[in-house]
């Protein structure tokens, strides 16, 4: 076991992009291979890309002005560098599978499949397969201890993995300097509050506080059905609340207790990445609930999964103990149900569709599909009625739409083939098991042009 004192960041292996479509397929690969990868733009200055330490760069794309004067700045700099290209770079224009890559000149390799990266790096250049989930979890715990001494900490839980698995590793690392606020605005699924309540803090031991503002969301929401008033108002609500629960949790400390100064979240690797060659800008999502904090509140970040892609996260998480429905719970939207009623949002709605979610998961589960689907939003048509016949007598009840996708990343998607017999299950259960619902649908539509989500 690595001690705290010794502990080393492994060099990175450089995936540099010199305009490619998907640098970080490569750079995945890499991780795969149990080395650490990071990406960097091609037309970086040299000093910088150099400054990194690299054990070894892959060049990935079409190449530009620039590359030449890459490859000479790597080679006077000793660094062992190959040209990746075919199969493993995915290079692609507008879409379409483009073979050319940069030529690699004298003195650099050439590598075509993803066993070529591998083998390239583990034998020919013999570099140590060192980054395993153990040493992930090790240097963020040395790293988490270092940045926040004694002081202590707040991470807001969404029942995501991201946010688990972040709020794990702080845990690990100090304990009950940690308190993790779970903001219950009446849009989760069935179970979701439990899991965390109960799954998620007895493997992991963290003080959990669960702020109950159901009501609160509900009477905001009340009357209204355009889908981005929705967002607005619960985005909003969800903010004043996370806030009043951070400032409880500042004050509440025992006396002589440190003042709570970092926040965690969940950033992961693709949320930071450099996006393409050029722009020189950083991707970087909107943290909604840090910029909108008020200055008496404003925290450090500590952000424990910025290094990780979403597969090492998850087996951080699993390593830690975090509940797999936790760890392997599909992409869920922050607004939660409330984007998934078409029409205005009740609590007797809000049940109807909770109950035809909660079927849906369960069957998909058990015909095994959950790491196959990326995600199937379940929706309720509420405004709309149509008139059907149960026991010999009419009903006029509501649809519910079934809209099950795979994706990479959530920008483009296609609908996903789920079997006949699975629909017809799906079907016979919802309509028999659910009040008010008549009818089940399935969305065949892409994405474009339709969204994963309804709303
Ligand atoms: P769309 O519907 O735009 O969704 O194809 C793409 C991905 O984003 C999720 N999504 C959201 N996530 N707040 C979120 O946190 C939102 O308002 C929101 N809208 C959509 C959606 O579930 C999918 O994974």
């Amino acid at each position: 076991m690595t001690s705290a004192t010794d502990f080393e960041h492994p060099r990175p292996v450089l995936v540099i992009d010199v305009g490619a479509h998907d640098v970080q397929h490569v750079a995945r690969q890499v991780r795969g291979a149990r080395l650490y990868s990071e990406v960097i733009g091609g037309d970086r200055e040299p000093e910088e890309i150099l400054a990194r330490s690299p054990q070894a760069a892959l060049v990935v794309g079409r190449g530009t002005a620039k590359t030449s004067a890459l490859f000479d700045a790597l080679n006077n700099a000793r660094i062992p560098a190959a040209v990746v290209s075919g199969d493993a770079a995915q290079t692609s224009i507008g879409g379409r599978p483009h073979g050319e890559s940069v030529t690699a000149p004298q003195g650099v390799a050439s590598v075509t499949s993803a066993t070529g990266v591998t083998s390239y790096l583990l034998d020919d250049l013999a570099l140590k397969p060192e980054w395993t989930t153990e040493l992930v979890i090790a240097d963020q715990v040395h790293r988490i201890k270092e940045q926040v001494g004694s002081a202590r900490l707040i991470c807001g839980l969404s029942g995501g993995v991201d946010s688990a698995v972040a709020a794990a590793l702080v845990q690990r690392a100090v304990g009950d300097q940690l308190t993790c606020v779970l903001v219950d605005h009446g849009l989760m699924r069935a179970d979701e509050i439990e899991q965390v309540e109960q799954d998620f803090v007895a493997a992991t031991g963290a003080k959990l506080m669960v702020v109950d503002a159901s009501e609160r969301f509900l009477t905001k929401l009340d009357g209204v059905s355009d889908p981005e008033a929705k967002r607005k108002i619960i985005g909003n609500e969800f903010i004043e609340v996370f806030e009043a629960a951070a400032r409880d949790v500042v004050v509440a400390g025992a006396p002589g207790d440190e003042p709570v100064k970092f926040l965690v979240q969940g950033t992961v690797y693709p949320d930071v990445v450099e996006s393409g060659v050029g722009d020189g800008a950083k991707n970087i999502k909107s943290h909604h609930n840090v910029g909108g904090l008020p200055e008496d509140l404003q925290f450090d970040l500590v952000e424990p999964l910025r290094e990780l892609f979403k597969n090492e996260v998850r087996e951080v998480g699993l390593a830690l103990g975090v509940p797999e429905s936790i760890v392997w719970r599909q992409p869920f939207p922050g607004p939660g149900l409330g984007i998934r009623i078409v029409g205005e949002i009740t609590r007797e709605r809000l049940n109807t569709l909770r109950d035809a979610d909660a079927i849906v998961r369960e069957e998909l589960s058990a015909a095994g599909l959950d790491r196959q689907v990326w995600q199937c939003p379940v929706v309720l048509l509420a405004d709309v009625r149509s008139v059907g016949v149960s026991n010999e007598e009419r009903t006029y009840g509501h649809p519910i739409v079934l809209r099950p996708v795979v994706s990479e990343d959530a920008m483009t998607a296609s609908w996903f083939r789920l079997p006949y017999e699975l629909l017809g299950k799906i079907s016979e259960r919802i309509t028999a098991e659910v009040p008010d619902v008549n009818r089940v649908v399935l969305d065949v539509t892409g994405k474009p042009p339709g969204t994963i989500e309804w709303e």
